[in-house]
């Protein structure tokens, strides 16, 4: 519900509330963002100081959206150039509008189905204009806010930086937590206080990159998993991006959008700019509450709409990378396929080198052509006998890169990103084709429809692995270059669009050398992304939990995957590695050629469990237990479904040798406190033991005392009718 009363507004959501309001000059200030306040409540304006100068002193004001140049120093959400060279601009609200449903963003990824828009616009003097658009979807309690950039003025003005939130608290401390990483160690969690001046992380690679995460929060100093005041942001935007925490003598600003490095955005007369989208939760139980909100909202607003049931199953898949990598034919496909289709896998991904000349990752990218060296029926030949087995078809693909040795790349030299006069890098032996231009674009897309058209299809896998060097589009005059980052994004989004319209059965899964791209941007287009390439179950469990503060498991690529891991060269039980790979999507990454009867006999249980209760795993409410330590020895968490009804259980490695961290001398028998239960309802796990809800919440589900490299356990509990008995 948005409230609007003269020049102040309010957001409701069920359990939050968001309001600005316009001072006397006209300048738009935030006045609160936290807990649930009355239908009614009015805007607290900021007090003023006891002296002359007080209303000139805009550094002390909490402003929706800031501007430089006239009197507010701290970090500017927008810095207009215009064309007399002057950097300023002082924003007063010219009009607000309240309309039903949700606001474009024409070519952005962004939330849907909302139930009001409040658009507030701000006009500068000299011809700057800023729409602000805000979202609420009360039953999630997020809000998303964006904002549009127009020229009203007669000459040409560029942004040199154009944030999509402008967010100012008050001085009171908070910490902040930021997602930083590498390549196969991504999204690890970091909390610091907010000290004074400017923290912030951010994107220069041209994807949201596997060193920082477009998603940020801020907490209060003793807020925890379960309590205190947290507040989140996740940008819906894969490319550059700036996130800056400001702490100052007048309190806490947080600003989010594009990063301005080499972004610079000329707008004639009349013309728009749209920054994407920031989605934001208020939750007042801990970064528990926080997560799910975000979790709720992506699964019924993000994500694409044929993929937003959970009750409709995802397929177990097998894919060919850690089998075979380039080391492939068809009978070898085959036989691997065979052995998926006994232990009951769904669908068979085609990983790299199935193109052209590709037997390392030096060539042929661009050229997407089934190699007849490996695949001498094609991938029509290669699907048809996949069906015969039982198995759909899925396949890898890398389009927005090109080698230098493949014939896209020697017949259209310029398609490439490169800089006149230089040599561009060369990363993983390829360059990035330059998808700021529509005929680029164009030429992929007519690949790619070629393929999709040649046999079905049902799952494509879109890699890219390297970041944007030598950004220079030849299609673009000089004054132009600073547009072609976020050019290039709306290419990829484009493309994407197009592709899951014109295929609407296809299941995307995006990828980025592991999880180098993993955002609310991309799950607009995709469903699942593949989370990292370190497939270690103890690598994993700290990655999908760093991931999980923002994105839902049903997002997170996950595969059960060989011993000694290829990438740790680690061990862990195979209940383990279920256990994780049940985190997320499910599927197998492994040679199960030398795989006895028996032996794959023996997943068949695991992928049974996910289809008996892969709606609850991807649909339900997460709660970690015992968050991974930094050794990544074991973890606890567990899923509970939105009624209530249903619940699964895992616990892994340390949490079975006693939820206090694992000692090597024998420990009683460890119990492990649930959440989310319902506290006067009775649960029976699948062997008919029953449990009070109240004693699995306050005394703890009991686990097996296991031994061994890395145990797990995995209970499901179903909420019994008959309350009568318990354990
Ligand atoms: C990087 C991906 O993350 C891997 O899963 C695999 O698809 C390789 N690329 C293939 O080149």
């Amino acid at each position: 519900m948005i409230v609007c009363r003269d020049a102040c507004f309010t957001l409701h959501t069920a359990h939050t509330s968001y309001q600005l309001c316009a001072d006397e000059q006209g300048r738009l200030l935030h006045t609160y963002y936290g807990a649930r306040l009355p239908d009614d409540a009015p805007n607290l304006r900021p007090t003023r100081a006891p002296h002359a100068e007080a209303g000139r002193r805009l550094n002390l004001l909490p402003f929706e959206c800031s501007a430089p140049g006239t009197g507010d120093f701290r970090t500017p959400a927008v810095l207009p150039e215009y064309a007399d060279g002057s950097l300023c601009a002082d924003l007063q609200m010219v009009g607000a509008q309240v309309t039903p449903g949700k606001y474009e963003l024409p070519g952005l990824p962004a939330f849907r189905g909302a139930e009001q828009t409040l658009c507030v616009t701000l006009r500068d003097c000299a011809g700057l204009e800023v729409e602000l658009r805000y979202a609420v979807f009360p039953q999630h309690d997020v809000i998303t806010r964006a904002a549009v950039y127009r020229n009203t003025g007669a000459a040409p003005l560029s942004l040199r930086k154009a944030s999509s939130l402008c967010l100012d608290f008050d001085t009171r401390p908070l910490d902040m937590i930021t997602l930083h990483g590498k390549w196969s160690q991504e999204r690890t969690p970091e909390r610091a206080p907010l000290r004074y001046g400017v923290q912030s992380v951010g994107s220069m690679q041209g994807v949201s990159s596997h060193a920082h995460n477009p998603a940020v929060a801020l907490c209060r100093p003793d807020a925890d998993e379960e309590h205190g005041d947290c507040w989140g942001f996740a940008l819906v935007y894969s490319g550059n991006f700036l996130c800056e925490a400001e702490r100052s003598e007048s309190g806490n600003r947080l600003v989010m959008g594009i990063h301005p490095h080499q972004f610079c955005w000329t707008l004639a007369p009349g013309e728009s700019f749209v920054a994407p989208e920031v989605a934001m939760v208020y939750a007042a139980d801990g970064l528990g509450g926080m997560r799910r909100c975000f979790h709720r909202a992506i699964r019924a607003h993000l994500l694409p709409e044929r993929w937003r049931d959970m009750n409709r199953p995802r397929p177990v898949l097998l894919n060919s990378w850690e089998a075979c990598y380039f080391r492939f034919d068809q009978d070898r496909l085959l036989a691997l396929a065979e052995a998926a289709a006994r232990a009951g896998i769904d669908l068979f991904v085609l990983d790299d080198g199935w193109f052209k000349g590709r037997d390392a990752d030096n060539s042929s990218l661009g050229d997407w052509v089934a190699d007849v060296r490996k695949l001498p029926e094609g991938l029509e030949g290669l699907c048809r006998r996949l069906q015969a087995l039982g198995l759909d078809f899925g396949l890898w693909i890398e389009p927005e890169a090109v080698s230098p040795d493949s014939d896209l790349f020697r017949l259209h030299p310029d398609w490439a990103l490169r800089v006149p006069g230089r040599t561009p890098l060369t990363l993983r032996n390829q360059y990035v084709l330059d998808f700021s231009r529509p005929e680029v674009v164009q030429a992929l897309w007519e690949q790619l429809h070629r393929l999709l058209s040649s046999c079905p299809i049902r799952y494509i896998k879109w890699d890219m692995n390297r970041k944007l060097s030598d950004v220079y589009s030849a299609a673009l005059p000089a004054d132009r270059q600073g547009e072609v980052y976020h050019r290039y994004m709306l290419g990829v989004y484009a493309l994407q669009k197009q592709l899951t319209e014109a295929f609407p059965d296809l299941l995307l899964e995006n990828c980025a050398a592991g999880g180098g791209r993993f955002d609310c941007g991309m799950l607009c287009y995709s469903p699942q992304i593949w989370c990292s390439d370190n497939t270690d179950a103890r690598s994993r469990l700290s990655i999908q939990y760093g991931t999980s503060l923002f994105y839902p498991p049903c997002t997170m690529g996950s595969h059960f995957s060989i011993v000694p891991n290829h990438y740790t060269g680690r061990t862990a039980s195979v209940e383990a590695r279920m256990a994780c790979a049940l985190f997320g999507t499910f599927g197998f990454e492994l040679d199960l050629t030398g795989y006895s009867p028996e032996a794959l006999a023996e997943l068949r249980p695991y992928i049974d469990w996910y289809r008996a209760h892969g709606a609850l795993l991807r649909g339900g409410d997460l709660y970690w237990l015992l968050p991974p330590d930094a050794a990544g020895s074991g973890a606890a968490w567990m899923v509970v479904s939105p009624d209530r009804d249903e619940a699964a259980v895992f616990a892994v490695g340390d949490a079975l040798c006693g939820v206090e961290r694992a000692s090597t001398l024998p420990s009683p028998p460890p119990r492990l406190p649930l959440r989310g239960l319902c506290a006067q309802s009775v649960y029976e796990d699948a062997d008919g033991v029953r449990y009070a809800g109240a004693q699995l919440l306050a005394a703890g589900l009991p686990l097996p005392t296991l031994r061994g490299d890395v145990p797990a356990y995995l209970c499901y509990l179903r909420r019994t009718a008959d309350p009568r008995t318990t354990a």
